[in-house]
């Protein structure tokens, strides 16, 4: 018995030396001998000994970390060509007068690709032989930073080019960004660690590129979108159309939403179609890079000393805005975490009324230096709660007020516990405003999904003494909803099938509901993968939980302390009891389209809907008849239906049918 356990020790400890070997010629030599599989099989083996024997666990094992030394600053590199950077122009007829220069130089009629102006940080990825040598930020244009070993960490920076036989050399040039979804996430990991928060996304971009320690930029969620092809050994693409396409087809992401122009009209239609379409997108983008299409006629253009003739950047209207504190509240948040808000003098903000703006923490105030009655500028990205980004100290009249953090909860007036620099009201669900917090959550889009459980509604039937609790939800009474004011029968009916419709519900989608502390939708998939049944995330203990790669000592005390509440083991058997239904995980599925749920309407030109169907099903995705909050996105054929319409609100993806063609790369 005691040799089989040296035994395995000795394995797991061998696996590992092996393994760090292998990460330091891949991330600081950049000469890797193993192939990716080989490297992941390794990896495997160690996770799965390390899971049957977690006592083996250590937090330097390379299942832990990723692991190599760590360089003290950066080196500079050359870049393959200069990275111009474009000229910026704010409206049609400064547009339009660059389409004349470009007509009247080229002699002829010019089309133009369309591509969304990403709000991220530039760079420049090199492949030789089909593996990727270096990456390296803009820079001064002439030079830039290695920043090699933090471009790979990144999964949209493949370590090899898809083709069979890839070119010798090609650099390309791309923008990293991170989507707004996953900066709200990382901006709320770091209030609630009390740590730094970020003013927006582009700042993580161009923070999280530059980390002397590539452990730390791994740990962020970023993407590539590559629109340039800066070198190639070889024929150079004929249009910017087909340089996007060889970017794809080499398995880099292009730039998605893509429009090909067949002149100037159609290229300042996309740009204020984008601009209105600009909150629904997963990121941030400040306007439309215009770039003539024929690469003879870029050429034939050249270049300005920075900037070449043969792209434009139309900017959108910009989102920033200046306006005054008239308050500063605070809000009881769903773990009783007190957020501090700015009520603010109604101001809009790229055709968006703002009245309130997040200050996240008290740490945040003080970076700011915001008092009561100040003027500041405030920001919106997407669909993010728009946030103050300066004071602007000179029209301070010496009124302004500090703010000060209440000594007792407003909710419920149970004295504030101070953790660093957050404050918490310890009173949990017996406190009004957690409890109305945690049924939103419940109810939410991403969460069990009641369709029209509005705040206002939780509001209102929390204050009539109808919801208690979240199981109370599905214990609401037809005859009841009817006597409240304003609730007619279609309301209430909506409202009831919504509930109904509710009780079904996904595994993953459960546990996220649930609410447990820094368990977010992408722990709660990871739960559900990994343990397949809620019965068994339960009893989950925390070394079990530790051996998920990305749960930490915190997010596994979180889970295993909520489950060993009687009160909420009580509340998720009244769930069951009053009809929720949990689904379990099916196994991940595969392809271009995996686990995306999309819907047709309209007819198609070039397959008949059943065909696209099959496609679809065949890359790993699914094909709904209805929109509802699942949808991924809607193919848009030819006379389409309402659905588009119905799509658009909700805020979800629309797509051509040659866009839905191109992300299959047909
Ligand atoms: S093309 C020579 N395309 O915008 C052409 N740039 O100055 C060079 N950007 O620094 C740029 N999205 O970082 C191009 N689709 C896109 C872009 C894009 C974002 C950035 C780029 C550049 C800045 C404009």
């Amino acid at each position: 018995m005691e040799k089989m356990t040296k035994d395995i020790k000795k394995k797991i400890e061998e696996l590992r030396k092996k393994i760090r070997g292998h990460n330091k010629l891949y991330y600081a030599d950049g000469r890797p001998e193993i192939s990716d599989a080989r490297y992941d099989r390794l990896m495997e083996e160690l996770r799965e000994l390390e899971q049957a024997h977690p006592r083996y666990m250590s937090p330097d094992s390379p299942t832990q970390t990723i692991g190599a030394p760590v360089p003290e600053k950066f080196k500079r590199v050359r870049h393959t060509s200069s990275m111009l950077s474009l000229e910026s122009v704010n409206n049609e007829a400064d547009v339009r007068r660059f389409d004349r220069t470009c007509r009247k130089e080229t002699g002829r009629d010019v089309d133009y690709i369309c591509e969304p102006k990403f709000d991220g940080i530039s760079i420049e990825l090199v492949y030789e032989n089909g593996r990727f040598i270096r990456g390296s930020t803009r820079g001064n244009g002439v030079t830039g930073e290695d920043v090699t070993l933090n471009l790979k960490t990144i999964s949209g920076v493949p370590r090899c080019l898809k083709a069979e036989k890839p070119p010798r050399r090609i650099a390309v040039r791309g923008e990293v960004i991170m989507h707004i979804k996953d900066f709200q996430r990382l901006n709320k990991e770091q209030a609630g660690r009390g740590l730094n928060t970020f003013a927006n996304p582009r700042n993580v971009a161009a923070g999280s590129i530059r980390q002397l320690d590539y452990r730390i930029t791994a740990q962020r969620k970023l993407h590539v979108y590559c629109y340039q092809i800066l070198d190639l050994s070889g024929a150079m693409p004929r249009t910017q159309a087909e340089a996007l396409e060889t970017l794809e087809r080499l398995g880099l992401q292009a730039s998605p939403g893509v429009k090909h122009c067949r002149d100037i009209t159609e290229a300042v239609f996309y740009h204020h179609d984008l601009e209105s379409r600009r909150d629904a997108l997963d990121y941030e983008i400040d306007g439309v890079v215009i770039k003539v299409n024929n690469m003879d006629y870029q050429k034939k253009l050249g270049r300005r000393t920075t900037n070449p003739k043969w792209a434009v950047a139309y900017k959108f209207e910009p989102r920033k805005e200046i306006t005054r504190v008239e308050n500063i509240v605070v809000q009881v948040g769903r773990t009783g975490i007190l957020t501090p808000l700015a009520l603010l003098q109604p101001v809009e903000v790229g055709g968006v009324t703002v009245s309130r703006a997040t200050l996240h923490n008290m740490d945040q105030i003080a970076k700011l230096g915001v008092r009561i009655g100040d003027w500041v500028k405030v920001q919106r990205a997407g669909d993010v709660i728009p946030y103050v980004t300066e004071v602007v100290t000179e029209k301070r009249t010496g009124e302004e007020k500090e703010f000060r953090m209440p000594k007792r909860c407003p909710g419920c007036g149970t004295p504030v516990e101070q953790e660093d620099v957050f404050y918490r009201c310890p009173a949990g669900l017996a406190c009004p405003a957690q409890l109305k917090e945690a049924i939103s959550h419940y109810a939410g889009r991403e969460a069990v999904d009641i369709d029209g459980f509005s705040d206002r509604t939780i509001e209102c039937l929390h204050e009539k003494g109808l919801i208690k609790s979240i199981s109370d939800i599905y214990t609401l009474k037809r005859g009841d909803l009817l006597k409240l004011e304003r609730w007619r029968e279609k309301k209430t009916d909506n409202l009831l099938r919504a509930i109904e419709s509710s009780k079904d519900v996904p595994l993953d989608r459960f546990i996220f509901a649930l609410g447990i502390r820094n368990v977010g939708k992408h722990i709660a998939a990871l739960l559900a993968d990994k343990f397949g049944t809620l019965e068994k995330i339960a009893s989950a203990g925390q070394n079990d939980l530790l051996a998920l790669n990305e749960i930490g000592p915190e997010i596994a005390e979180n889970i295993t302390a909520f489950f060993s509440k009687t009160k909420n083991l009580a509340e998720i058997k009244k769930l069951h009891k009053n009809g929720v239904v949990i689904r379990e995980r099916k196994k991940a599925r595969t392809g271009k389209l995996a686990e995306k749920k999309c819907i047709f309407t309209g007819s198609l030109k070039s397959m008949t809907r059943s065909e696209a169907k099959k496609l679809v099903e065949s890359e790993g995705g699914e094909v709904a008849s209805g929109i509802s909050s699942t949808t991924d996105f809607v193919v848009v054929g030819e006379k389409p239906g309402s659905k588009v319409d119905r799509a658009k609100k909700k805020g979800i993806k629309v797509l051509t049918e040659e866009e839905f063609r191109n992300r299959l790369g047909l």
